[in-house]
């Protein structure tokens, strides 16, 4: 049985959606949730389906093996992040090489990088008159969003579209392709 530990600081909705798909799973679990803030959607919810949660602070996370210790101890074999905010630290990098995945809102390598979350991706794509966007799951390295692609997903950008339009069809396009790219990676 493959253990899964899913970081994420936002709503968790991802997270709820990787969480339900293995709940069953014969090969693999989600067994620990990692946040940076305590007040996250994703640690209530995982609580809630009964997975082990934990908070690290930026001291902790950059400046000590503690994370790493922690998932070693529970044997974790895969990273995944889900609306995850902060640079994954080298020596989770070095122990994790190729086994820490994340999604991201936009089709890379076009709007990535540093402050590129949530609203701001979609925001950017309309202003850049993108006729289409998606999602990129991917594998994460030492920069923001520049990983080796596993798997991308196309929509169309539409002229009437807003941040909130094109974030919901983005959103649709991650609940329904994430677990299963998860999946094949195992
Ligand atoms: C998603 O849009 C994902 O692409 C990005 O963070 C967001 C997380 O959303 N990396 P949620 O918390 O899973 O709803």
């Amino acid at each position: 049985m493959k253990k899964i530990a899913i970081f994420a600081s936002g709503t968790g909705t991802n997270a709820e959606i990787l969480i339900r798909h293995f709940e069953m799973h014969m090969d693999a679990q989600v067994t620990l949730l990692i946040s940076n803030r305590a007040d996250a959607g994703a640690v209530k919810m995982a609580q809630e389906y009964g997975v082990e949660t934990m908070i690290v602070d930026r001291e902790q996370f950059y400046s000590t093996r503690s994370v790493l210790d922690e998932l070693k101890i529970r044997a974790i074999d895969m990273i995944v992040l889900a609306g995850f905010l902060w640079l994954i630290p080298e020596i989770l990098i070095l122990a994790y090489r190729n086994r820490i995945i994340n999604i991201h809102p936009a089709l890379l390598p076009k709007f990535g990088g540093k402050g590129m979350y949530g609203k701001h991706v979609h925001a950017a794509v309309l202003a850049a008159g993108e006729k289409e966007s998606g999602i990129t799951i991917h594998l994460v390295n030492e920069n923001f969003d520049e990983g080796d692609h596993i798997a991308q997903f196309t929509c169309a950008v539409d002229a009437g579209d807003t941040i909130e339009t094109l974030a919901a069809k983005v959103q649709r396009l991650e609940h329904e392709h994430f677990a299963s790219a998860i999946e094949r990676m195992l």
